[in-house]
């Protein structure tokens, strides 16, 4: 397992190039699997996420090539319905073919998830939807098997706005005979995008990006050939960056607008922000003021931020509270980022982060993808050398971390193990 070793107390200054949304990637891959023929995805980030996906593309029978941001997806040969066990462990996404199958084969038999560090993560919304499109859904040892002759339309109520529930439900909507409307959707832009993406092949999808989503079904929908959107996530991920070590850093070919909560919070932390060509600059103080923060849905503030936000706010003047509301579990950063000398306490899913004046570089681990990236954060503001291990968990979801990292002046290493 790669370590990387951080040298902290740099301030980093320079270009960084946002790479594609891996949480759009994910779902319009899938997409293809509704249509029959060669689809090609433009920007799509080199991770390891999307590699899993396309396995699992190619395990379905499609075609799966990706050469330097671009994949190709031949689905004319799709003839298996199974996304077996030892793919779907490694990633949760990979349930995002439950409705594509449905609605293309007819047939399904999807590995349950199986919980994962940040929490138990069921997926029993998204089979409450396909149910009620007609769809019979079985159980059997740890495999959901699903079928139906032809998916119905239906109006289906999410108790909770869940991303990937609501993008299997438009998937299969697509192709349903009827028009269904989905309430309480989730809101977030990879939804849109992918709902874009959908449009782009043919499908009727209106409110996409509201509560209130609309999809009128098609008997067909065509390949995809479609760019994706710019993550925001890594975007925000970088803003924590320049806000840590007091940097100077104009971040390319993002979309600022799909961060208006963080923005916020960190502008009323003390960083600046300039709008540039095609991005935006941002500037960070000698030490930033303490914020509270509470994970909501889109467009509040993103629980995929809340680790780096933490990891800033451990250096900040005062103390900030952070409310984790989506995950049960998404705290497992903070024990290493005591490591490091913060003072943070628990208290079910709200961490008191009292400020200190400096972190201290230590060897740590990572437990996930958003923990490893708080981290990184965490030790370029550190004073010494920091090791991360098992960065595998970054490999998910941040293209070229440490190239990107090195572009702005840090001093970075990873170990091959
Ligand atoms: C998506 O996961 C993202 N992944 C996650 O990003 C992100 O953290 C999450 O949305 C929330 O924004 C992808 O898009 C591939 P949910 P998803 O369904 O869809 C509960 C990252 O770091 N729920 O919106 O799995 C669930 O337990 C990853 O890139 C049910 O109870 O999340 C959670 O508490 C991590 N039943 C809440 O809803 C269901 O059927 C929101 O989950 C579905 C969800």
């Amino acid at each position: 397992m790669d370590k990387l070793i951080v040298r902290g107390g740099i301030r980093l200054k320079g270009e960084v190039d946002i790479s594609g949304a891996k949480n759009a990637a994910l779902p319009i891959m899938t997409a293809s699997v509704l249509a029959s023929g060669e689809s090609t995805i433009s920007r799509i980030p080199d991770l390891k996420d999307v590699m899993t996906m396309g396995r699992l593309l190619a395990n379905l029978g499609a075609g799966f090539h990706y050469e330097s941001g671009k994949t190709i997806i031949n689905t004319e040969k799709i003839d298996s319905f199974e996304a077996p066990y030892d793919l779907v462990k490694t990633m949760r996404a990979s349930v995002l073919v439950l409705g594509p199958l449905l609605a293309r084969l007819g047939k399904a038999r999807v590995s349950l998830p199986g919980g994962c560090a940040i929490g138990a993560r069921p997926i029993n919304l998204h089979l409450m939807g396909l149910e009620k499109m007609g769809a019979k859904i079985e159980l059997e040892s740890g495999y959901v098997i699903a079928t139906a002759e032809r998916l119905r339309a239906a109006s289906i109520y999410f108790d909770i706005p869940t991303v990937t529930g609501t993008e299997n439900l438009m998937m299969a909507a697509s192709l349903a005979k009827g028009t269904t409307v989905l309430e309480n959707a989730a809101r977030e832009p990879e939804v849109t995008d992918l709902a874009n993406a959908l449009i782009s092949m043919g499908a009727k999808i209106k409110g996409a990006g509201e509560s209130v989503i609309e999809i009128e079904g098609v008997d067909e929908l065509k390949p995809l050939d479609y760019s994706i959107i710019p993550d925001r996530i890594e975007t925000g991920t970088f803003m924590t960056i320049a806000g840590i070590t007091g940097g100077d850093i104009t971040i390319k070919g993002c979309r600022p607008e799909h961060l208006d909560a963080p923005i916020m919070k960190l502008k009323e932390a003390g960083l600046i922000f300039e709008n540039v060509h095609g991005g935006v600059r941002v500037l960070g103080p000698s030490r930033p003021g303490a914020r509270d923060v509470k994970t909501m849905p889109y467009p509040g503030f993103p629980t995929d931020m809340q680790a780096q936000f933490m990891a800033l706010m451990s250096i900040a003047q005062g103390t900030s509270i952070i409310s984790e509301t989506i995950f049960e579990n998404r705290f497992m950063h903070v024990a290493e980022l005591r490591r490091m000398g913060a003072d943070i306490t628990i208290e079910g899913g709200t961490a008191t982060v009292k400020g200190v004046q400096e972190l201290k570089g230590a060897p740590v681990m990572a437990t996930d993808l958003r923990a490893s990236a708080s981290l990184i954060v965490a030790a370029l503001g550190a004073e010494g050398e920091t090791v991360i291990s098992r960065l595998y968990h970054l490999d998910r979801g941040y293209e070229h971390m440490e190239e990107k990292l090195k572009k702005l002046g840090a001093v970075v290493e990873r170990i091959k193990e």
